[in-house]
């Protein structure tokens, strides 16, 4: 398995202070954990704090969002540079609360997913069948699709990483993971999708594959030996510093 990545979303759940004091628990929770990135993704306004609170630990840190130009009049939307200056070095990409909530399109997490990897930003993007989608069974078609449009076109060289994080939509939340089985085909398909754009060699050395959606300590062992199996994005149970430290430490 590549190195392990174990990714809190804190979504809008947190304002600053709770931030910080959240930071500094995992970080005392995770000290001697090695051969695993841990990364913690505040709200943008929290970024700063956040990351003068864990600048000396090995805990790394992202971004929930970034706009897909570099400089410019775009009320409200947050660059590439500002965010590697809060020193970000992972951004989320295509959540589907985003893709829903805010219409998010694939051309926009597309443009999104190249400004990161020009700016030496990690995206982690996020991809997952709605439940209407796997009632009707296009659960792969959903998936084949986002990531052919995400990544189409885009160069994978040098120290570039790429993240997919799979994620089923009605699975985010719930309280009900998807069943690992489901997981290992769904991370076939990635798998497999992937190599329709680069070959195995470009794959290994540059792209990781996690899964999310109602992780929590007690069913993380289930998804560990899977085949492709390189981590977690983990929502509700990233808020709870203990739980959090107890996934990072099944893995
Ligand atoms: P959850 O969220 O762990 O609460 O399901 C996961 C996510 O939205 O990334």
């Amino acid at each position: 398995m590549p190195t392990p990545i174990i990714i809190a979303n804190w979504k809008m759940s947190l304002g600053v202070s709770a931030s910080v004091k959240l930071a500094l628990s995992v970080s005392h929770k995770v000290i001697g954990v090695k051969n695993k990135e841990v990364v913690l993704c505040p709200s943008f306004t929290s970024l700063g704090r956040v990351g003068e609170a864990i600048a000396k630990t090995s805990i790394k840190l992202g971004a929930q969002n970034v706009f897909w130009q570099e400089i410019g009049a775009y009320t409200g939307e947050e660059a590439p540079g500002t965010l590697r200056e809060l020193g970000c070095q992972y951004v989320i990409v295509g959540h589907s609360e985003r893709r829903q909530n805010i219409y998010e399109t694939d051309e926009m997490v597309h443009n999104k997913i190249r400004v990161c990897l020009q700016n030496k930003l990690v995206p982690i993007v996020c991809v997952g069948e709605t439940y209407v989608e796997r009632q009707g069974g296009y659960s792969n078609d959903a998936v084949f699709y986002q990531l052919i449009k995400a990544l189409s076109g885009l160069t994978l060289s040098g120290s570039r990483q790429l993240i997919i994080a799979y994620e089923p939509v009605w699975a985010i939340g719930s309280g009900h993971a998807e069943d690992p089985i489901e997981v290992g085909k769904a991370f076939r398909l990635i798998h497999r999708t992937l190599h329709d754009l680069w070959p195995e060699r470009i794959i290994k050395k540059h792209i990781r594959i996690i899964y999310g959606g109602s992780v929590d300590a007690r069913n993380t062992r289930r998804f560990t030996q899977l085949e492709f199996f390189s981590g977690f994005l983990v929502g509700t149970s990233s808020l709870k510093a203990e739980e959090f430290a107890g996934i990072i430490k099944a893995i």
